[in-house]
């Protein structure tokens, strides 16, 4: 099958300031033993109170159109996947626009969790492949730190910020996105919500003493539906592709957690030198974490041309999506 669309252009942008297990273990009952045991987290980064989610979006974005060779008045479209934006209405992808200069374009954020970027990745190729778009930027990106809930150990030391961001155009034929892939199951959103701030929980002095504005995770649970996620989401994409785990050059799997990404290698039999793993420095960045892990591994010559890489992620909603993209 020719794809119809390719990856031309990746960013990735962080904040600077580092927060260590050893730092938590200043804040909750933690160690950085059991921390890097259960996750594989050793360290992430998060925002200070004057950054916001569309400064890393807007830095991740310069690069991607960088290295595309275009300007930001080529792009016509901005989709933007996050559930921590700048504000509750509008989007986080209309801040971005207007930082970027990208003033041809029409923008929108979708929220689906830690799978915003490959949903937002599919619905660029599903935009060209009918014509109505042709430069296409799409943005993963959180500022999951800002809804943590730092009296919790058993989330507070899972998550990071940041954003990732990929250029997507028509492709030459050759190169470009080969299959996707998504699901999702609202019988599960008990699981991993933060609810305050909604109708559900409409912000009121109440809301705010009893911390509905904070993120909720019920961690083992959600362990275990993501271990089977991913391992459907993956065979779906490769279903659809027409290939087998063998030709997966790199995989990319959603840095959740380090126990899900090697039980997803490992059902497929991917060996770990071909899988991305960044969980250690960053933590879990939700939607940022695939297309953040995606401008590391291309850029430091890991993911080359001519390669196939398979992206897979769940999160919250459920949500999961897979992608195979031929670079
Ligand atoms: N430090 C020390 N002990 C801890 C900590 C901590 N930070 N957190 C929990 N514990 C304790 C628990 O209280 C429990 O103690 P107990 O046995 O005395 O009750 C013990 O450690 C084991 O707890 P479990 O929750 O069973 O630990 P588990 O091995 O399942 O690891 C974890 C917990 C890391 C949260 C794991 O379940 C996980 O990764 N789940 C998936 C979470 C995830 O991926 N969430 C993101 C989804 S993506 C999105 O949409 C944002």
């Amino acid at each position: 099958m020719k794809p119809v669309s390719m990856i031309v252009g990746t960013g990735h942008s962080a904040p600077e300031k580092v927060l260590t297990n050893f730092d938590l273990e200043k804040i909750v009952d933690t160690t950085n033993e059991w921390i890097i045991e259960r996750t594989g987290i050793r360290e992430r980064r998060i925002k200070s109170p004057e950054e916001n989610t569309s400064d890393f979006c807007t830095e991740a974005a310069r690069q991607a159109l960088e290295e595309a060779g275009m300007a930001a008045a080529d792009i016509d479209l901005i989709i933007i996947g996050t559930v921590s934006g700048d504000m509750r209405f509008p989007s986080t992808a209309i801040f971005v626009q207007a930082k970027l200069g990208a003033h041809n374009a029409a923008v929108f954020d979708i929220a689906a969790a830690c799978s915003g970027f490959v949903y937002g990745l599919t619905l660029a190729d599903a935009m060209i492949a009918t014509g109505q778009y042709r430069n296409i930027l799409v943005i993963g990106a959180e500022s999951m730190t800002h809804m943590t809930d730092w009296e919790d150990r058993n989330s507070c030391v899972l998550f990071g910020d940041g954003a990732g961001a990929a250029v997507v155009i028509p492709s030459d034929g050759e190169r470009g996105i080969l299959s996707t892939y998504l699901g999702s199951d609202g019988r599960l959103a008990h699981l991993l919500y933060s609810a305050g701030g909604g109708t559900v929980a409409p912000a009121t002095h109440e809301t705010v003493d009893n911390r509905d504005h904070y993120l909720k995770m019920a961690g083992p649970e959600v362990f275990l539906h993501a271990i089977k996620a991913m391992s459907k989401s993956a065979q779906k994409a490769l279903d659809r592709s027409g290939l087998t785990a063998e030709d997966i050059d790199m995989l990319i799997p959603h840095q959740a957690n380090i126990r899900i990404i090697e039980g997803t290698a490992k059902r497929f039999g991917i060996p770990l030198e071909r899988v991305m793993i960044n969980i250690d420095r960053y933590g879990n960045t939700s939607s940022a974490s695939i297309p953040i892990a995606l401008n590391e591994a291309r850029k430091s010559g890991r993911l080359k041309s001519g390669m196939n890489c398979l992206m897979v992620v769940f999160g919250g909603g459920f949500t999961w999506a897979s992608a195979i993209v031929k670079f």
